[in-house]
């Protein structure tokens, strides 16, 4: 087989983002754009010949083409096999799941998680090292610095590969096997999940659930799992076929843009259990029957009950969120006598917490819940422990929030997000808030004493790295709390998300709309950051 060697000159802005290289599709399919980004990823490895890549991606417009190229480059380059998922699909976490099943060099997903596919919207990819988890900061910088002298790419000249049937072939001196996507990471869930337990749910205790893959990558995971498995009746899988646009949706699972769902399960018509994913599975959302579980929430849920799930109910080491995720889940960690560890926004700081063994399960306020069974988030995974509890406690999921509620006290939660905002003047907002800092401690907002005012910092308590600007804190004196960051993931101008958080433990006021609960807050917010008057804005765009 010929190895052409083909000239190229390098592309502007291909540094990585939080989760890998994103643009519009159109960008991708510049000639040689996705190529210098594939080289410029084999360029930054070493002794990776002879191994074994994964290749897969959430099926939008332009995998299966991507997934051509990536074959023909990562024979040229001497991989020693690639394991590729069938219909070039792999869900994030299936692909975590198959790098550390398999012992694999790394692996490539394809994916722009929750943005809209198309051929004039999203595309992305990532890579992933051997512990299944996204690529640190000093190897996506070595991939950044590789796109900007790079000079020639490698590509094997053969026909493309039929990625439709499952099995092995050789193609020059590399072997390449496609695999079930699905039959790792279902095989894993049933070591972490008491299968039997949910599937008497299903069969015995006639319990319904409605779960919307939004028509992307997790409908053939969750059909399979909840369907075929579990036995939960057909038709409980909605909009379960893959699609490359997504169906034209928002493949994000959230109140807006899988409203839908929401409508059904506050419907009198609602089933028991309601719960959705993203794009590319790593997110979830978890709803019962005219209730919503907001993911904070969700994350001190699943771990006060890891008793229950048969992967963890041996103990947890520790938990971590991210520092905007509510902290319901730091009560529990107090009240089971562990470590909670706070770290910056993005999956990627809970690695090494996770492959030292400090923190089981980790979950970020944005729809993200995972732990250590793989090194990404994990929505399939989320639902199947939620399915665990239920089954377990015979409880509604209502019923389960609200105990909870009882025991810890609530933490009303919401976070806003102003969209699209000219750059300069969100940097404005937050420098004059980091200009505060040092004079508010011990400042009144109406009846809230500010206890700590800051710009956070991580400092890993593994690798000793540091990360500041993560967002600035207030902290009030009762453990109510009002976070600003500006995200780094927004495509147009600048998004600036405020994350309100107040402590409520009489329960008598439990059943407050959180909008209501915050109403206080919400205005403080206002008063310290000036977000509406500095912008025009009247209200945010995004409420979750
Ligand atoms: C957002 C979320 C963050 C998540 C990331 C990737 O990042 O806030 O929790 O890890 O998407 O899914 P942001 O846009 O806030 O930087
Ligand atoms: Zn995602």
């Amino acid at each position: 087989m010929k190895i052409k060697t083909v000239p190229t000159k390098p592309f502007d802005g291909q540094r990585p983002g939080t989760s890998g290289l994103r643009k519009k599709v159109s960008v991708f399919e510049q000639t040689h754009y996705l190529e210098n980004f594939v080289q410029s990823i084999f360029d930054s490895l070493d002794d990776f010949q002879g191994k074994t890549l994964v290749i897969g991606g959430d099926g939008r417009y332009f995998n299966r083409k991507a997934i051509q190229t990536i074959i023909k480059m990562a024979v040229a380059s001497g991989f020693g096999e690639l394991m590729i998922g069938k219909g070039g699909l792999l869900s994030t976490p299936a692909a975590s799941c198959v790098i550390r099943k398999y012992q694999a060099f790394g692996g490539i997903i394809l994916s722009a998680s929750h943005n809209p596919g198309g051929p004039t919207e999203d595309f992305g990819i990532k890579y992933n090292i051997s512990n299944g988890g996204p690529a640190p900061e000093k190897v996506t910088e070595a991939i950044y610095a590789n796109t900007q002298k790079i000079t020639s790419y490698q590509i094997a000249d053969t026909p493309d590969v039929d990625l439709d049937s499952i099995g092995e072939k050789i193609l020059g001196e590399t072997k390449i096997t496609i695999i079930d996507p699905v039959s790792d990471y279902a095989e894993l869930m049933a070591k972490l999940f008491d299968f039997d337990l949910i599937r008497r749910l299903f069969e015995i205790g006639n319990f319904k659930m409605r779960y919307d893959a939004m028509n992307a990558v997790t409908g053939p995971y969750a059909k399979f799992i909840l369907e075929d498995v579990l036995k939960a009746p057909k038709g409980t899988v909605v909009n379960g076929e893959p699609k490359e646009d997504f169906g034209g949706g928002h493949p994000d699972p959230n109140l807006v843009h899988a409203h839908k769902l929401v409508e059904y399960m506050f419907s009198d018509d609602a089933p028991d259990f309601g719960a959705a994913s993203d794009g590319d599975g790593d997110r979830n959302m978890i709803l019962g029957r005219k209730f919503y579980v907001n993911p904070s929430d969700s994350l001190a849920v699943i771990v006060a009950n890891f008793w229950n799930a048969p992967g963890y109910d041996r103990g947890l080491t520790g938990v971590a969120r991210s520092m905007p995720t509510s902290q319901a889940v730091d009560r529990v960690a107090r009240g089971m006598g562990m470590s909670c560890y706070e770290t910056p926004t993005g999956w990627k700081f809970f690695g090494n917490l996770l492959d030292a063994n400090k923190a089981t399960i980790c979950g970020e306020e944005s729809f993200g819940t995972g732990s250590n069974h793989v090194r990404e988030k994990d929505g399939l995974w989320a639902v199947l422990y939620w399915l665990n509890i239920i089954a377990a406690v015979n409880m509604s999921v209502e019923d389960i929030v609200k105990a909870h509620w009882k025991k810890y006290g609530r933490n009303f939660y919401s976070r806003h997000d102003y969209e699209a905002v000219d750059s300069q003047i969100a940097n404005e907002i937050m420098d004059s808030m980091r200009a505060m800092a040092a004079d508010s401690v011990g400042k009144f907002f109406g009846d809230y004493e500010v206890e700590t005012f800051d710009d956070f910092k991580y400092v890993d308590p593994v690798d000793k790295s540091e990360s500041d600007h993560q967002g600035i804190r207030v902290l009030f004196k009762d453990g109510s709390r009002i976070v600003f960051r500006l995200s780094g993931t927004g495509t147009q101008g600048a998004t600036i998300r405020v994350y309100i958080e107040k402590y409520e433990p009489n329960v008598g006021h439990h059943d407050m709309d959180p909008q209501e609960a915050l109403a206080e807050l919400i205005e403080i917010a206002e008063n310290i950051s000036g977000i509406k008057a500095k912008t025009g804005r009247m209200a945010p765009d995004v409420i979750t």
